[in-house]
């Protein structure tokens, strides 16, 4: 079964990604059907994806007189049944919860065709302890970045039985859509960016909660330097241009200490004690009193489509080399 035989694709979980996951592979010409437990969700889903067609073509990364083919491509299913019944690949987007996940996966196992394809975006689970064994080389985590319809990346982490012919039809599938798969060979808790982004947060809330600098300081410091460097040289590269021997000198130095490991930073429990909760509830670190979440969410996407215009070549391979 190639990539471009793979017509139909379920998705399961029409939360606050399954609807961008959804226009992405219809953008592509799959035909998409989609299942939520929330009898609103289905409107929820084509509220969303109306509005973001609009942002994209308002942006110009999307011809208008597409749009209405793209829409066409999505339907929505009132059983998990009908959703996997005809599926080349099902898309594994509900709660993160493992009782939720494993209860899915038994109906997918029950109801889907036997050579489709599962897809987990989980972010953190181990789904391969709960998918039934017999599906377990057609299954694996393919990990979506919110805005999923935006940002490339897409994390793939193999199981233990992950089949070849799976990793290179996902591959396939998810270069199709533009998107930029890496693959992660075994799994490990949180795979590679949250693992990092786990890191930068331990830092950030020390330099805040013990007086260093303010929220916005720090924010203009990461947009204004290593944000930027880091769309051309990554992470690793960027030593090779520090130079390894100062970059080894500054590891070893004492008066660097690390922040303690605190995984309650008063910073985050202050707010989430006070009900803030982030752009969801209008106040997180920042306030967003009296502008409503849609709004917010496309300003997000407008600024992160002016910078995508010109991220393709920063994404080449072996630039600089
Ligand atoms: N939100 C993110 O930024 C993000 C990014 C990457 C990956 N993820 C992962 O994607 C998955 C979904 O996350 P989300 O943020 O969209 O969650 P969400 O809570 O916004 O949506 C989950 C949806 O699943 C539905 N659901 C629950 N049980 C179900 C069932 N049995 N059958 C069908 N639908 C069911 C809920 O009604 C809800 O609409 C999670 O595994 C999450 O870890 C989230």
């Amino acid at each position: 079964m190639g990539s471009n035989v793979i017509e139909n694709i379920a998705i399961i979980g029409l939360g606050t990604m399954g609807p961008g996951m959804a226009l992405e592979f219809a953008r592509a010409g799959h035909h998409v059907i989609g299942f939520d437990v929330n009898p609103g969700a289905a409107e929820a889903s084509r509220a969303v994806i109306d509005a973001t067609l609009s942002t994209l073509v308002e942006a110009g990364h999307m011809p208008e007189k597409e749009t209405g083919s793209v829409k066409e491509r999505i339907r929505y299913t009132d059983s998990i049944e009908s959703a996997v019944e005809n599926a080349g690949v099902v898309v594994e987007a509900v709660s993160e919860n493992s009782t939720v996940k494993q209860s899915v996966f038994e109906k997918i196992d029950a109801h889907a065709p036997e050579e489709c394809l599962v897809w987990s975006n989980t972010s953190t689970l181990n789904i391969f302890e709960m998918m039934p064994e017999k599906r377990l080389d057609r299954t694996l985590i393919a990990h979506w970045f919110a805005p999923p319809h935006i940002i490339p990346l897409v994390e793939v982490v193999k199981g233990g039985q992950t089949s070849r012919e799976t990793l290179d039809l996902t591959l396939s599938l998810l270069r199709g859509m533009n998107k930029r798969p890496i693959v992660i060979e075994k799994y490990v808790p949180g795979f590679i960016i949250n693992r990092i982004l786990r890191n930068l947060g331990r830092e950030a809330f020390f330099l805040l909660d013990n007086g260093y600098i303010s929220k916005e300081d720090l924010d203009l410091a990461i947009k204004a330097s290593i944000a930027p460097r880091m769309m051309v040289l990554g992470l690793i590269q960027r030593y090779d241009f520090t130079g390894l021997d100062l970059s080894a000198r500054n590891l070893l130095d004492e008066n660097f200490f690390d922040p303690p490991v605190d995984n309650r930073p008063a910073s985050l429990q202050k707010n989430i004690d006070a009900g803030n909760l982030g752009v969801k509830s209008g106040r997180g670190f920042y306030d967003y009193t009296g502008r409503n979440l849609v709004d917010i969410l496309n300003d997000r996407d407008k600024y992160l489509l002016k910078v995508m215009d010109n991220l393709q070549f920063c994404l080449e391979k072996d630039r600089l080399v």
